[in-house]
């Protein structure tokens, strides 16, 4: 596989009225694509992690709804309507933290609004324009970051990375991992290192998968060693994706990405978050107030091990996700530009419109 072929992947898709998707589970042993047709079936696929990574899943629902919306029967629009939205709660209700996710949804459910009064042929139509719509602005959004992100670097460094926020998990280019595509591109020698990322190991699964395919120099650590490299000073900066951003700055991430941003303070090390607009939630005030998804105790004993690591009985706590402060970050790179602290002062003047309507 080659940079372009990793770089420009398409995992999410739409043929007709069947939505293709990746399994993102198999990888990196097997490579196959899931044909989609039901609203269980796509619940399924995002609750398991089939398609994961924020952007990936609001593109994911777009395609989902603009699919579901043609089996609908529609005697009358408040029908129609009453269905649409009963299938967009149960999507939602899949997985919690990323607002990708209900941003999406909600962007569908406007369309369907907004075309209430049309023929139900033209409204069916302008959901499949929505979807395509998601689809593309994410594609030049994630160009955008990765750019910003590279100029933040310089040749020779070395950057720590966690989970995964490349192509997989966006539509091209990733949002994290963008920036090292286009520094091999522009034939810079930038080192990455990957955070296995326990305990679904994105980063081992996916993100080394990727790199490695792109020809990217990539060395995969155990999460647990991150404050080792850093200190041994192999390690320039720190980016990672975003699953929702509050209005403060605060970053809701792969769980282990607090810690990362802790340890990374504490050598100096700069910590930037890389993601699209869409992922900031600007009626979320605080980091306080996003939903942390938990997840089964089985990823954490049994999950990847050929027999369970824990005794049956062991209690496990097993939040998929956590916050980082605002503080500990050195900036926030979106498609509209590098946000620096403070975020809130930042943010406005990035979007002026959006922070005026909170
Ligand atoms: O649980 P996951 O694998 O969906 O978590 C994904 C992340 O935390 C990513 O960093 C984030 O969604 C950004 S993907 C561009």
């Amino acid at each position: 596989m080659s940079l372009e072929a990793v770089m420009y992947a398409v995992n999410v898709r739409r043929e007709g009225n069947t939505l293709v998707t990746l399994d993102q589970t198999l990888l990196p042993n097997v490579t196959e694509y899931l044909n989609l047709t039901t609203a269980e079936e796509m619940w399924e696929a995002i609750y398991s992690l089939r398609v994961r990574g924020a952007p990936a899943i609001g593109i994911f629902a777009g395609y989902a709804m603009a699919i579901l919306a043609k089996q609908i029967p529609a005697p009358d629009f408040d029908t129609f309507y009453q269905d649409c939205t009963r299938l967009s709660d149960y999507l939602n209700s899949s997985r919690p933290t990323a607002v990708n996710l209900s941003c999406m949804l909600r962007r569908m459910d406007a369309v369907v609004q907004a075309n209430k009064d049309k023929a139900h042929e033209e409204l069916l139509a302008a959901l499949d324009v929505e979807a395509k719509a998601i689809h593309d602005e994410d594609i030049a959004m994630c160009r955008k970051i990765s750019e910003y992100g590279l100029s933040l670097l310089k040749d020779g460094d070395g950057v720590i990375t966690h989970c995964n926020a490349g192509p997989i998990a966006t539509s091209r280019y990733g949002t994290a991992q963008g920036p090292f595509y286009l520094s091999k591109e522009a034939g810079m020698n930038i080192h990455v290192y990957v955070d296995e990322t326990r305990p679904l190991l994105q980063g081992a699964r996916l993100t080394s998968y990727e790199l490695t395919k792109a020809g990217v120099p990539c060395t995969l650590i155990c999460d647990n060693m991150a404050s080792l490299v850093m200190k041994q000073g192999k390690v320039q900066a720190v980016f990672f994706g975003c699953d929702r951003i509050a209005r403060n700055g605060d970053v809701a991430n792969k769980i282990g990405s607090s810690g990362l941003a802790i340890i990374a303070n504490h050598y100096g090390i700069p910590v930037y978050s890389l993601g699209p607009s869409t992922t900031i939630d600007f009626n979320c005030p605080t980091g306080e107030q996003i939903p942390i998804e938990e997840r089964p105790h089985s990823e954490i004993k049994e999950l990847f091990y050929e027999k369970p690591m824990a005794l049956p009985e062991v209690q496990c706590y097993n939040p998929a996700f956590d916050v980082t402060d605002h503080s500990l970050l050195a900036g926030i790179v979106t498609e509209q530009g590098i946000a620096y602290p403070p975020f809130s002062e930042s943010f406005a003047k990035l979007f002026p419109e959006e922070m005026k309507n909170v």
